[in-house]
């Protein structure tokens, strides 16, 4: 998905539950902290306000734009610890290591899953040699269904209204998921709705695409959760989330 037109609209529709689990993992390793596929900051501007060192990829024009206008409102001496960078996970070499590298809210999920050992090629390139690799994927179960969201209603600054339709299409012949989202936007004094439209995809990971991807790039799973408690993971998952390591370390 490029986001080029619903940027604008991302946090506002937030219904993510990974902030806490990330806020708690830089606490367990010293060290900068890198985000692949930023976006626009939502998780890693917070970890920067706890007092750490931060760099954010991504490769959407508009999340950065939106990631950078968040920042421009931290406290100087909070933004200045923050870098947010145009650039593709997939080819990024950054020169630099971090104590934990991670990916929140399937940034790794793009339309490929033969990607998935490139990316994590790159997150074990940026990794200090005591640090964690982190992500979260929605499950198998939750993407191998055709279904429509109900409608979604947020209020905005100045007044504006959004709602947020999204209809998601499985095709079980290339296991992939196409998303469709429409956001009709009232703007106070207009008589009129303007309609913002997006469209992307995202490839089924499984289990087992994680396990061969991480043991390719010589990185070990330290632990595979079913959700953001660390739960157990098994089929009714909606989420895969994974800690890794270098091998051996
Ligand atoms: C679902 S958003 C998640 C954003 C953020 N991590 C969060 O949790 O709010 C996925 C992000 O990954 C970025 N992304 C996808 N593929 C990428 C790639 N190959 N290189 C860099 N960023 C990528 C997208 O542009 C998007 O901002």
């Amino acid at each position: 998905m490029s986001y080029d037109n619903s940027a604008q609209f991302y946090d506002s529709f937030d219904s993510k539950s990974n902030l806490q689990f990330y806020l708690d993992l830089v606490r367990e390793v010293d060290g900068k902290v890198l985000e692949l596929g930023v976006g626009t900051g939502r998780v890693l501007l917070e970890i920067a306000r706890s007092g750490r060192d931060v760099v954010g990829v991504d490769n959407s024009v508009a999340m950065l734009r939106e990631g950078k206008r968040k920042r421009r409102e931290l406290y100087p001496g909070v933004s200045g610890r923050c870098r947010l960078v145009l650039a593709d996970m997939l080819s990024l070499d950054l020169g630099e290591r971090f104590g934990v590298v991670y990916s929140a809210s399937g940034g790794v999920q793009g339309g490929s899953v033969d990607d998935l050992r490139g990316i994590f090629h790159s997150a074990a390139r940026h990794l200090d040699e005591k640090g964690l690799f982190a992500f979260d994927v929605a499950s198998p179960k939750s993407l191998r269904q055709t279904r429509a969201f109900p409608p979604e209603r947020r209020e905005l600054a100045g007044g504006r209204i959004v709602i947020r339709f999204v209809a998601q299409t499985y095709d079980e012949g290339t296991d992939t998921v196409s998303y469709d989202l429409i956001f009709k936007e009232h703007i106070p004094g207009r008589t009129s709705t303007v309609t913002v439209t997006e469209s992307g995809d995202a490839a089924v990971v499984t289990r087992e695409a994680i396990e061969d991807a991480l043991d390719y790039a010589e990185l070990d799973v330290r632990g595979l959760y079913g959700d953001f408690e660390r739960g157990e993971y098994d089929e009714e998952s909606a989420n895969i989330v994974v800690v890794a390591a270098h091998r051996g370390s």
